[in-house]
């Protein structure tokens, strides 16, 4: 099985969240503890990717290398990549075309967050597979997101932010797709607000029957930090689930030494100490010497 390689989309306007937005990156606020592209990041790792690509906007990539340089630190491989202007998500993935050599791909978008029992195993499961995924959760407010049409348990197809009720299902931000995609993804029409969108790509894929669902249950968690309410859920969300469970959600460096791929030494070398985060963390390496 040739391994895949991981995009993160960090860039986009971030408009819902201004003024926070004003002058830094959506992807760079904080989280709890984390600015919010650890999250991301650390579903890539959990998933048994290595290579990854981040996409940003020209005033805001540097403050992501910066931020994680080439990876190294962390034992994995980190490449930045520049969109001009947000011109869909969709879009990424034409962006990605060099970095990925022809590989089958992850794309996460950097506002997302997964954490619960099970991501890891289901992620894990689909990075292996050779076929393609999207993943949906059940919500509230269906008419926020692209939405599962399905008939007589058949899929038909996504619905963005529809009008009427179509189902509960929300299609979440994580794509594991095959290096076709890309074609596909050039072949794609600007939409009405002139975006390469990836709910057209979804429902392309559908159409050729390549595309498999998964759902995620009530303990995998799934929160899009897109607008100040959602932002501050999440934050909350991150907090108690840390708290309650004392554990780590996002941590880079904990999700790497549970991969194997940075030991406890390494890790303790290259953080700053003296703080919450790294106490937390040190705590969750100490519970296995
Ligand atoms: P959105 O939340 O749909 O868009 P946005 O981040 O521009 O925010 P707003 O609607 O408030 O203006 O984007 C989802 C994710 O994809 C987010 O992490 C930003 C990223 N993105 C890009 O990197 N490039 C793009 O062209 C678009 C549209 C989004």
């Amino acid at each position: 099985m040739r391994e895949r390689k991981g995009i993160i989309l960090a860039g986009g306007f971030g408009s819902r969240l201004h003024p926070l937005t004003k002058v830094t990156s959506k992807q760079l606020l904080p989280i709890f503890n984390k600015p919010m592209i650890y999250y991301p990041l650390s579903n890539l790792i959990m998933s048994g990717i290595r290579e990854i690509l981040i996409i940003s906007t020209p005033k805001h990539l540097e403050h992501y290398k910066n931020l994680l340089g080439n990876g190294k630190n962390f034992g994995i491989q980190i490449k930045y990549k520049i969109q001009e202007y947000p011109n869909g998500i969709a879009e990424g993935l034409i962006l990605a075309e060099k970095f990925l050599k022809g590989k089958n791909l992850c794309l996460i978008l950097g506002d997302n967050i997964f954490f619960g029992k099970g991501i890891e195993n289901l992620f894990t499961s689909a990075s292996k597979s050779p076929d393609q995924f999207i993943f949906v959760k059940e919500v509230r407010n269906p008419n926020k997101y692209g939405v599962l049409k399905t008939k007589r348990n058949k899929l038909i197809k996504i619905i963005e932010k529809p009008k009427k009720f179509v189902s509960k299902y929300a299609v979440t931000g994580i794509y594991f797709f095959n290096n076709t995609v890309i074609n596909y993804a050039k072949k794609l029409k600007p939409s009405h607000r002139n975006e390469l969108e990836i709910t057209d790509l979804n429902n392309l894929l559908i159409k050729k029957d390549e595309l498999k669902i998964m759902k995620l249950n009530k303990f995998q968690n799934w929160h899009d930090a897109g607008s100040h309410e959602d932002y501050l859920n999440t934050c909350i969300n991150i907090f108690k689930y840390e708290t309650k469970y004392k554990t780590l959600v996002g941590s880079i460096e904990y999700e790497c030494y549970k991969q194997q791929i940075l030991s406890r030494k390494q890790i303790v070398n290259n953080s700053y100490k003296n703080n919450y985060y790294f106490d937390s963390l040190l705590s969750k390496l100490n519970e296995n010497l």
